[in-house]
């Protein structure tokens, strides 16, 4: 692995800036009043009937126009709520932006611009009149690297997943709209993530079996980053977690989620994920989704089986349920309406919402002859200036693996030649479809309930052509991949690079079959590095792929480009061209082969054992880059790595800014929880300074990391080292800026899960610094607790 580790002169280190990672970026939600939002609520509550209450707390597919919807209460100028789906733009609407996917937004590690997304997709779900984004998602969190649904989570650290979500929180929040970050808790892969039935006999979902230290340190950590910055709601997972339903387990949902990180908004079923209605509504579940299913014309709409809604009135009646819990449950839902402030003149829902959700749903056909008065009239278009944001986020979170013999940025090239099915246009514009095994066509996006419309897209290859046209190269392509392995003719002269496309699917509802990326990956870019000696390689993937030639010498550079969003064939010409630099780092490790990840998809497809499905999680929280380290294995391309067009040095020691001396072992208990936890938990308790400079020709931007390693005594599955800090900032050539991490109480504590509190170990920590999980040339130690 190349190392960016050159060491500075001393002599640059006057000059720096003092730049500190906790910009705050975000103006209103430090300023949320959950008191007076839920007195408002409450009072609101205290004016409905029972049924109105059992309303509130139930959606149906017949109150309003969205996905999701809780029904309006005309007496009381209630407009309803109407929840869409994220986490990368609306999903099933016109008009819309699809912003970089998840994992590419991780790739970011920026929490300004992370910021400045949120803030655009929640601008487009305001305009569109949804008052909830149903994201953003920080479950699963990676830790089965084919899972079907990583690439719309934050990455596999605990700690860049928690800085990612709490900027598009804040970021989606601060326009008004509510986040319903996703999905609590353990879902970490899609075979037979929920319930079924087979021949009559119920099939119980995946259980994913996690002990309390992992579930706090890894799984949970997160969503408290996320009810931290204000998230309006969370939802709750259709798998079991040590075997009991997400949706019904006291012990994630009142006692961790509104006990311990003293959550006040409301839980919202994933949809169709409960199973229940005493046990749901008594241990902690608010609001089922999608609720009832009562007619669309004639369209075909799943069976009308819910668990709330009459159910839970009866067990109101028969007291299995208390009228204070039913309270409670509604008062919940209507908090963040009033907390947002949404009581006041939000928009109305986008007249054409229902009809787009149809169309996308069963077809225009269908829809037309449904006998259901759809109003089909043309969307609202709420893009606004969106693309702009979306192009720099794309190009910011791709990864530049490798860069040998200066093969990037291109300089001006004379002859380009472009091979491979991921350079072609999109086949499929259409969001919620499922491209999988399309042969033709870039992946901007994936598939599943987390896809988005492309409205204006253009593909790789027309946004190369058009640079190249702009200085009068010559383009040449070739983009199928089974024509490659033959298609030497006609390349002439031997172009001055190779631009090579790959692309791999991943959708909702399936896991991902192989690490490798598709349509003969491997022998295509062999193939092209056979005869040209200067082969770029870009993928469009979910997260991790194995590289098999990436050491081949005349694969000269990788760019790992992630789903980059509809601006995705402009952002890789950008970052090919060198009009950006190429500003992300993995939020995952890349392997040398499969079997360096330990994790397979538990194979549920037996289902005569009804309950036969478990997923033991007894690595603890030794996943990604964690099992690399534990395992002493040498990864391909780790954690936190990334090249940029300049180099960047880092000074060899590290600066202990501030440090509370002798801390208490643990949160003083005489405070109160607040939303997000106990607030010691969230107090500095010290600084490390790094100094980093650009030593390069170029400007760029550096992202340099921070890792501790806990004490010697701490018990036992704790990490070799943890993220626990980071920071984007520009360089120019020859600069230098001084880098402040805060670590916060909660960042050097362990769960004590015998005492079931947050600990701070007595002893010395190590905290090292540099650009990835495997580069950390800069060191210090510190103690905290003698
Ligand atoms: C927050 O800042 C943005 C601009 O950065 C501004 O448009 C918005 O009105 C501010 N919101 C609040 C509540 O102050
Ligand atoms: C509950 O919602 C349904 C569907 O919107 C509506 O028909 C019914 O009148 C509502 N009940 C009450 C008591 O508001
Ligand atoms: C369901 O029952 C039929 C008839 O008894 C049997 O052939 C089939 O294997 C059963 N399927 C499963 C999944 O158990
Ligand atoms: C009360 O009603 C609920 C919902 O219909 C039902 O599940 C439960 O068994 C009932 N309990 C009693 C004690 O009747
Ligand atoms: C690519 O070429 C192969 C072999 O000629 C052909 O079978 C296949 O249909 C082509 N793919 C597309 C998308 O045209
Ligand atoms: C992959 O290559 C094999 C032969 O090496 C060929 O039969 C097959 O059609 C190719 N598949 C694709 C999708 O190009
Ligand atoms: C690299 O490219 C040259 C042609 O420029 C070729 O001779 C050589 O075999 C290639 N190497 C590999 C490993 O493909
Ligand atoms: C450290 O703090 C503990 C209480 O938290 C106290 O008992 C102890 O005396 C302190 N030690 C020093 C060296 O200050």
């Amino acid at each position: 692995m190349l190392i960016f580790c050159l060491f500075v002169l001393f002599l640059k280190l006057g000059h720096g800036h003092i730049v500190s990672q906790r910009q705050s970026f975000s103006n209103s939600s430090t300023k949320l009043d959950w008191a007076t939002a839920q007195s408002k609520a409450a009072a609101f509550v205290a004016q409905l009937t029972i049924e109105e209450k059992i309303n509130i707390t139930q959606g149906g597919i017949d109150s309003g126009p969205c996905v999701g919807n809780i029904g309006s209460i005309d007496r009381l100028a209630f407009p309803g709520i109407c929840f869409q789906d994220g986490p990368i733009g609306m999903t099933r609407a016109q008009l819309v932006s699809a912003f970089p996917a998840g994992v590419t937004t991780a790739a970011i590690w920026d929490r300004e611009l992370v910021y400045e997304r949120g803030r655009a997709m929640g601008a487009e779900f305001k305009a569109k009149g949804a008052h909830v984004m149903l994201g953003p998602v920080v479950g699963p969190i990676g830790r089965q690297p084919l899972g079907g649904r990583n690439w719309e989570g934050f990455g596999t650290d605990p700690y860049l997943a928690g800085a990612t979500v709490s900027a598009t929180v804040r970021g989606l929040q601060d326009n008004g709209v509510q986040a319903c970050t996703k999905h609590f808790v353990g879902n970490e892969q899609e075979s037979r993530r929920d319930s079924g039935s087979s021949n009559g006999t119920k099939v119980q979902a995946i259980s994913s079996n996690i002990d309390d230290r992992t579930l706090h340190e890894l799984y949970a950590w997160p969503f408290a980053d996320a009810i931290k910055a204000g998230t309006a709601s969370i939802m709750c997972s259709y798998n079991r977690v040590n075997s009991v339903y997400a949706c019904e387990n006291s012990e994630l949902l009142n006692h961790m989620l509104k006990k311990e990180l003293g959550f006040q908004g409301y839980v919202l079923s994933d949809f169709f994920a409960l199973q229940s209605t005493t046990s749901s509504a008594n241990n902690g579940m608010d609001l089922e989704m999608p609720g009832r299913m009562t007619t669309l014309g004639n369209l075909p709409l799943p069976a009308d089986n819910y668990f709330f809604g009459k159910h839970l009135l009866a067990a109101v009646q028969n007291g299995s349920v208390s009228i204070s819990r039913l309270d409670e449950m509604a008062t919940r839902v209507l908090t963040p309406y009033f907390l947002l402030g949404q009581d006041h003149e939000y928009p109305p829902p986008d007249p054409a919402t229902l009809a787009s959700l149809a169309a996308a749903q069963w077809g225009l056909p269908a829809m037309l002859e449904s006998g259901y008065p759809f109003q089909i009239v043309p969307a609202r278009d709420v893009r606004a200036d969106h693309a702009t944001i979306v192009r720099r986020g794309a190009a910011a979170g791709t990864v530049l693996l490798k860069n040998t013999n200066n093969a990037l940025p291109l300089q001006s090239p004379q002859h380009i030649a472009i091979l491979g099915n991921d350079a072609a246009e999109l086949l499929d514009s259409r969001g919620f479809s499922d491209m999988n095994g399309w042969e033709s066509g870039t992946y901007f996006i994936g598939g599943g309930s987390g896809s988005v419309n492309l409205e204006d897209t253009v593909s790789p290859l027309q946004a190369i052509r058009d640079r190249a046209k702009s200085y009068g190269a010559s383009v040449k392509w070739l983009l199928n991949n089974t024509n490659i392995q033959q298609g030497t003719k006609g390349f002439y002269p031997v172009p001055d690079v190779c631009l090579v496309f790959l692309k791999s699917w991943a959708t909702e509802s399936q896991d991902r079959p192989s690490f490798e990326l598709e349509f003969n990956a491997t022998e295509v870019v062999n193939f092209v590095a056979s005869w040209c000696a200067n082969t770029v390689v870009v993928t469009h993937s979910a997260g991790v792929n194995t590289l098999p030639w990436a050491r081949n010498a005349n694969v000269t550079a990788i760019l790992a480009a992630h789903y980059p969003g509809d601006q995705g064939g402009y952002a890789i010409a950008d970052v090919l061209f060198g009009d950006q630099d190429p500003g992300g780092r993995l939020p995952y490790t890349i392997p040398e082969k499969p079997e360096d990840y330990d994790f397979p998809i538990v194979d549920c497809a037996d289902v005569s054992n009804v309950d036969g499905c478990q997923s033991d999680f007894t690595e603890g929280q030794l996943i990604d880059y964690r099992h690399f380290d534990a395992k002493n294995i040498t990864p391909l391309y780790e954690f936190g790595y990334g090249l940029s067009y300049t180099t960047f040095a880092i000074s060899s020691s590290l600066k202990i800014s501030s440090l509370a001396k002798n801390i208490s072992a643990v949160p003083d208990v005489a405070l109160h929880v607040e939303v997000g936890g106990h607030p010691d938990l969230w107090e500095q308790v010290i600084a490390i300074q790094a100094t980093v400079s650009n030593i390069g020709e170029r400007s760029g931007e550096a992202v340099p990391q921070l890792y501790i390693s806990f004490p010697e005594g701490v018990p036992e599955g704790t990490p070799v080292k943890v993220l626990r800090g980071f920071d984007k900032i520009l360089l120019q050539p020859g600069e230098t800026k001084t880098v402040t991490f805060g670590l916060l109480r909660r960042d050097v504590s362990f769960w004590n899960a015998d005492a079931k509190i947050w600990t701070v170990p007595v002893g010395e920590f190590v905290a090292r610094a540099g650009f990835s999980s495997r580069d950390l040339p800069a060191e210090t130690k510190f103690t905290l607790r003698k």
